[in-house]
């Protein structure tokens, strides 16, 4: 593993996780040395090289999530960046939405702007603040006749908590609606399969659990989805059919103008293969095993108040990831002081989920998130534990 200059114990795994396993650095300076020439954009040997690559990181990816069609996996920017695709390429003007208040900005402001504009009206379903999970009930009894689409969170980036999505699958195919499943805190740590949860979309980051390089992620669009329903949201040069004078209907290309990350879409593939290779049964564990730790000890810590599932499951049902409150702090402050005084790297605020934060009481200052990954230890959970007991 790379050093660790700063000597940070870094529990922020939930905005990106770090380190990187040596494998994706590594194939990313020797695509960069051999091979960083513009796929698809001429027919030289590098091109060609750099195109086949993109193919080979594709095939993984559409396998690692029980995808069908390359075709259909469509490289983005980040998670954000796949759900701007979607939302803008799907909805039309009259659309309803359903999708929850444990959602991050990233699905909740696209859509907002949408409604706020009268082209689509939206309906948010609540959450437990106790168990930290939507009930599917809520979300069938928010359909109408003109939901198109519900949108949901696959785990909660605040709370950890994991959402019923092959449940919310199976009333979305039941009336005929489309199913979004926004994977940032879940793909390369909890399983998904697009096939048998039901999804037609599933928006990713690659820089998360599937432990890539920032500037990474992707969109799968399903079988279920008639390509003829999208437009581009990203319109440009794809490499092919130039003198089309508008945007070549090719996919995955059609959605993907521009040229694309190479270099990290590389490191992607390498680490997304690393993911596959080890076991993610055993790191979900991990992470668990961690978060139950900080929150069996972390109960005991006077004034301290744990958002979402406490007790001796608490655990069972997060991804990494679980958010507090010392009452003598703001998390801000919180943060600073962790992050100044014993080198802990924390994240607090809204974590740019606003809506879960009012849900749990937590609104306008936030809490402090604490989110071990693959690489975190049990030691670590001790110094932090140690840390909030002499500030506490
Ligand atoms: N979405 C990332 C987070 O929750 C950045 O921190």
């Amino acid at each position: 593993m790379s050093e660790n200059t700063a000597n940070v114990i870094y529990l922020d795994n939930a905005a990106t996780s770090w380190p990187k396993p040596p494998v994706v650095g590594e194939a990313m300076s020797h695509f960069l040395a051999q091979e960083a020439a513009n796929p698809g954009r001429a027919g030289h040997r590098m091109a060609i090289a750099a195109e086949k690559m993109l193919d080979n990181v594709r095939k993984t990816l559409t396998e690692f999530i029980g995808g069908t069609d390359i075709h259909r996996m469509v490289f983005a920017m980040n998670g954000t960046d796949a759900l701007n695709i979607a939302f803008k390429g799907f909805l039309r003007q009259g659309d309803h939405v359903i999708t929850s208040t444990l959602e991050h900005n990233s699905v909740s402001r696209p859509l907002q702007a949408m409604a706020d504009s009268g082209f689509i009206k939206l309906t948010r379903v609540d959450f437990s603040p106790q168990t930290g999970v939507i009930d599917p009930a809520d979300v069938a009894a928010a359909l109408t006749p003109h939901t198109r689409l519900i949108a949901i969170t696959h785990a909660s980036n605040v709370l950890g908590t994991i959402q019923p999505i092959r449940d919310i699958g199976r009333i979305a195919r039941q009336h005929g609606t489309r199913f979004l499943v926004d994977a940032a805190q879940t793909i390369g740590v909890v399983p998904i399969h697009v096939v048998d949860d039901g999804i037609d979309f599933l928006a990713f980051p690659g820089h998360k659990s599937l432990l890539g390089p920032t500037g990474t992620g992707g969109l799968y669009i399903s079988t279920t989805v008639d390509l003829d329903e999208l437009k581009a949201f990203r319109e440009g040069g794809t490499g092919g059919d130039s003198g089309s004078p508008t945007q070549p209907r090719l996919m995955p290309y059609f959605l993907e103008g521009g040229t694309p990350n190479t270099v990290g879409i590389c490191g992607l593939g390498a680490s997304t293969r690393y993911v596959a290779a080890n076991n993610s049964a055993k790191t979900l564990q991990h992470e668990r095993d961690l978060v139950q730790k900080f929150i069996d000890a972390a109960t005991e810590i006077d004034q301290l108040t744990i958002y979402g599932p406490t007790g001796t499951h608490a655990a069972d049902n997060r991804v990494g990831t679980v958010s507090f409150n010392l009452t003598s702090y703001s998390p801000q402050e919180l943060g600073s002081i962790l992050d100044d005084s014993f080198g802990i790297a924390v994240r607090p605020g809204l974590h740019c989920s606003p809506y879960a934060h009012k849900t749990l009481g937590t609104f306008p200052d936030g809490a402090v998130r604490v989110s071990p990954g693959h690489f975190s230890t049990s030691e670590q959970i001790d110094q932090l534990l140690a840390a909030l007991r002499e500030v506490g």
